[in-house]
């Protein structure tokens, strides 16, 4: 077994935001081990990952759905911690294909955890979403403890129950500390252009709709809804540099290594400041020199009015906080796209 180093296990780490988390573990003196099948992903990344740290990554290729697969890496590393992203995140699908999320999502983090328990790996970073707060009542601001709602999909069930699953494991006495992050709309990509988001097929999130359109990929955005209560009636998110959030793991690691007993936190993870799409497709617009082709259309159903998070416990207990701006955030994912493009 290997361990002379600080390995960190990074299940989903050729993903979107699993890749910019390895950057930043190597550039903190951490090793991380990527475990990834590739079914949203692609050797591009690795390769980008790679031109970014200037050596070579420790990768996997295995589906964490397959116990034993991923035992035999429990047993070739000693893990100091290990952070899980792998799951299926696009919300519509997890509608029309509610098992396949349960499986991947819920059946990967129970495989996980067991091989955390059998090998003696106490540090667990789960990746959590603000999905799990549905429409907020009243409040725009969210804090970790605003009440949740019935989640308005299997995705978002997925990660309300994985949240569970893991206090109970805690609460069971296992010897386990965690950390659950919840991400709020995650945007951007690594200033080098190297790595980014790779949205397969049509994508389901506004910046790289915004970003392909621009490219001419796609012919045409569709701003859903101009009615809403907001000041100029489009829906408001918590947009985050991932980047960013990227480096809110390594603060998590740092702290959560440094907790002694078991325990479970919960943590938001945004800028804490509102933004509506046209002030994206206005920033769009300003950043690229383009015009953008977009019209207004129906509200697209599901959609929250406006959240946004209460991020004074990232600060106070994992000190964290956001530094980049939105310009910072188009900036680089339009970078991201245009290197695609030129590929
Ligand atoms: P992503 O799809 O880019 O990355 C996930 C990675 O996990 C992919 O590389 C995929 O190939 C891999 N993967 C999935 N199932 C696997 C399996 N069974 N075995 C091995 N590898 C597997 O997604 P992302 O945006 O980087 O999201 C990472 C995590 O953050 C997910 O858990 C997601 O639910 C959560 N999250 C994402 C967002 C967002 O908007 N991107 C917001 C909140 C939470
Ligand atoms: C942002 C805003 C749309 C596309 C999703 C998941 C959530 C979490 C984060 C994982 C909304 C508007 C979008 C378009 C548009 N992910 N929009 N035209 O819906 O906040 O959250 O990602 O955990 O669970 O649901 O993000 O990027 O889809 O939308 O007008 O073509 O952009 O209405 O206001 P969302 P999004």
């Amino acid at each position: 077994m290997m361990v002379d180093k600080n390995y960190v296990l990074v299940t989903g780490g050729a993903g979107f935001i699993g890749s910019h988390t390895v950057v930043e573990l190597i550039e903190n003196g951490m090793v991380p081990v990527i475990v990834d099948d590739f079914r949203n992903s692609n050797t591009k990344m690795l390769e980008g990952i790679q031109k970014i740290v200037g050596s070579e990554v420790l990768f996997h290729n295995v589906d964490i759905g397959n116990k034993e697969g991923l035992s035999l890496i429990f047993g070739q590393y000693n893990f100091s911690g290990i952070i899980h992203f792998a799951a299926d995140k696009a919300v519509g699908e997890s509608v029309s294909l509610p098992l396949k999320y349960y499986k991947n999502n819920l059946g990967g983090l129970i495989n996980c955890l067991e091989c955390a328990l059998e090998f003696s790996v106490d540090n667990f970073i789960f990746s959590s979403s603000c999905t799990v707060y549905g429409d907020p009542d009243g409040s725009t601001t969210v804090t970790e403890i605003t009440p949740q709602k019935e989640p308005n999909s299997p995705y978002g069930a997925t990660k309300q129950m994985g949240e569970r699953i893991l206090e109970d494991v805690v609460k069971s006495g296992a010897a386990l500390k965690v950390l659950n992050l919840r991400y709020f709309n995650p945007i951007g990509a690594h200033e080098s252009g190297n790595i980014g988001e790779l949205p397969i097929g049509k994508p389901n999130n506004l910046l790289p709709y915004v970003t392909q359109t621009a490219a001419g990929v796609l012919e045409k955005l569709t701003v859903f809804g101009k009615d809403y209560d907001t000041p100029d009636g489009t829906c408001i998110r918590d947009y985050i540099h991932v980047v960013d959030l990227a480096k809110a793991h390594v603060s998590g690691l740092k702290w959560i290594g440094n907790q002694t007993g078991t325990t479970v936190e919960i943590v938001n993870v945004g800028t804490g400041k509102g933004t509506s799409v046209l002030e994206i497709i206005h920033t769009f617009e300003k950043v690229s020199g383009k015009q953008l082709n977009w019209e207004f259309g129906e509200r697209r159903e599901g959609d929250v009015e406006q959240i946004f998070a209460d991020v004074t416990k990232a600060k106070h207990l994992i000190d964290w906080e956001a530094q980049k701006s939105m310009e910072n955030a188009v900036i680089d994912a339009w970078n991201w796209e245009q290197n695609l493009r030129n590929d």
